[in-house]
């Protein structure tokens, strides 16, 4: 038998890759989101949601149906994102070098977002150490966004490779916002090291619309 031959990771890898495939998502990465999303309840009907390291645009195409038509999606990434989505915009750069004020100013978005989703991942080296800490400081830029663009009450979803540093990160979050959890969706392939913290209610008063 085929199967026997391959860790049981890449039956998992293989499973969610072709339901992708099947369903007309652009990454398997959707099927994390949806769990995140069953299980925290993040997207209602007319939210505007910043996606942070959004190509290919899987985790989009999830956010663009849980809000519609009401709702807007603004997917940044350094690569360019060919998807069509009526109620997304697609722009490709580098977060850390963005001025997203000016960003969202000339492409017609208020200040304040209800959701920033963040699945910004380092090009990965395969030193530990090095990956860790690339994808840490991917997280602390996602959290100084959050600061500064998400809206009281709203919520940020983060991606990290857990690292001795995690809980640290954690204790940051947790001091800008009330609930914090941990989650592993069951559709991330095993061998990954990867986890999602899920913030919600934004303590942050500084908030002008
Ligand atoms: C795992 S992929 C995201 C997959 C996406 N959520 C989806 O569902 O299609 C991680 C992305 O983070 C992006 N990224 C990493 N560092 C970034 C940065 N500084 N600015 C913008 N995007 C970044 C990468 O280019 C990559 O496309």
């Amino acid at each position: 038998m085929l199967t026997t031959r391959f860790p049981m990771s890449y039956i998992v890898h293989d499973y969610y890759f072709k339901k992708a495939k099947v369903q007309n998502y652009v990454a398997r990465s959707i099927f994390k989101l949806c769990e995140i999303d069953e299980r925290f309840k993040l997207f209602r009907q007319g939210d505007t949601v910043l996606d942070l390291g959004a190509a290919p645009g899987s985790w989009s195409q999830y956010v663009s149906q849980k809000i519609g038509p009401q709702g807007q999606v603004l997917g940044i990434d350094l690569c360019a994102i060919s998807l069509k989505i009526s109620n997304a915009t697609f722009l490709t750069g580098d977060l850390n070098e963005m001025n997203l004020d000016e960003v969202l100013k000339e492409n017609n978005f208020g200040k304040f977002f209800d959701v920033v989703i963040s699945d910004m991942a380092p090009k990965t080296t395969g030193v530990r150490v090095v990956d860790q800490t690339a994808s840490l400081g991917l997280c602390e830029l996602a959290l100084d966004i959050a600061k500064e663009f998400l809206k009281p009450h709203g919520s940020l979803v983060c991606k990290l490779f857990h690292s001795a540093d995690f809980q640290v990160f954690k204790r940051d979050v947790q001091k800008k916002f009330s609930k914090v959890n941990v989650f592993i969706p069951k559709s991330t392939r095993k061998e990954s090291k990867e986890v999602f913290l899920i913030a919600q209610n934004k303590l942050d008063s500084n908030y002008n619309t």
